[in-house]
């Protein structure tokens, strides 16, 4: 499974970037916001830290001017993936993107028809919001079991990007149903690498190799 950051904060991704681990970013607008960069400016250098896809996000509703809005941020770096909601207007603009290489993330998505959709539409990721739909009293995981199916029903090529990801629990599920890529916010793609049985270990062997006198370099 592959792991993305979900975040516009460029100090974090370089971060994550450094362990070899992180296989791309997505952000949206408001993590543009939160980030207090100017859009644009924090897209290029995000895509210079990541060989991976980077999402960035149209803000138009309408598809002629979300074609216009991909036209300026696939102009930023080759790995720019441009983010279409899920309404009729993001399908038909990701149909238009895809036909012609540029790779798309139709976000937004809440329901197993909105992801058939979206692989329709010739989506690269779909990206669907499991911890907002555990928020309003749906299974969010029972979504990524239903789009997973249905994908492979069809073969359908379209990466299921797990969206919305909140603690560890959603990352485990999200590798046992077979997503292909999680995104997380930083906090917990660290994590995920924490146990105090591991800590504990490594107390005791060095406590030992001490008691050797010993030295490897
Ligand atoms: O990037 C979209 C998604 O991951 C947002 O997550 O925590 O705002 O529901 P959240």
């Amino acid at each position: 499974m592959k792991f993305f950051a979900d975040t516009a904060d460029t100090a974090e991704i370089e971060e994550l970037a450094a362990t070899g681990l992180l296989d791309g970013v997505t952000t949206n607008p408001s993590l543009i916001a939160k980030s207090g960069r100017d859009f644009m400016e924090v897209t290029r250098e995000i895509c210079a830290l990541v060989d991976g896809p980077v999402s960035a996000e149209v803000v138009a509703l309408d598809h002629e001017t979300m074609m216009k809005e991909a036209e300026t941020l696939r102009k930023i770096a080759d790995n720019v993936c441009i983010k279409v909601p899920l309404t009729i207007d993001g399908l038909k603009t990701c149909k238009a993107l895809t036909g012609d290489g540029t790779m798309v993330n139709v976000t937004l998505c809440f329901s197993a028809n909105q992801a058939l959709l979206a692989a329709k539409a010739g989506a690269t990721f779909v990206s669907p919001f499991v911890g907002r739909h555990d928020d309003n009293g749906f299974d969010g995981m029972e979504l990524i079991r239903d789009i997973r199916l249905i994908y492979d029903n069809y073969l359908f090529d379209t990466e299921i990007l797990v969206a919305s990801v909140r603690h560890a629990t959603h990352v485990l599920e999200s590798a046992r149903i077979g997503a292909d890529v999680a995104t997380m916010p930083p906090a917990v793609i660290k994590g995920l690498v924490k146990h105090v049985l591991t800590d504990k270990g490594i107390e005791g062997f060095l406590a030992d190799w001490a008691k050797t006198g010993q030295k490897i370099v």
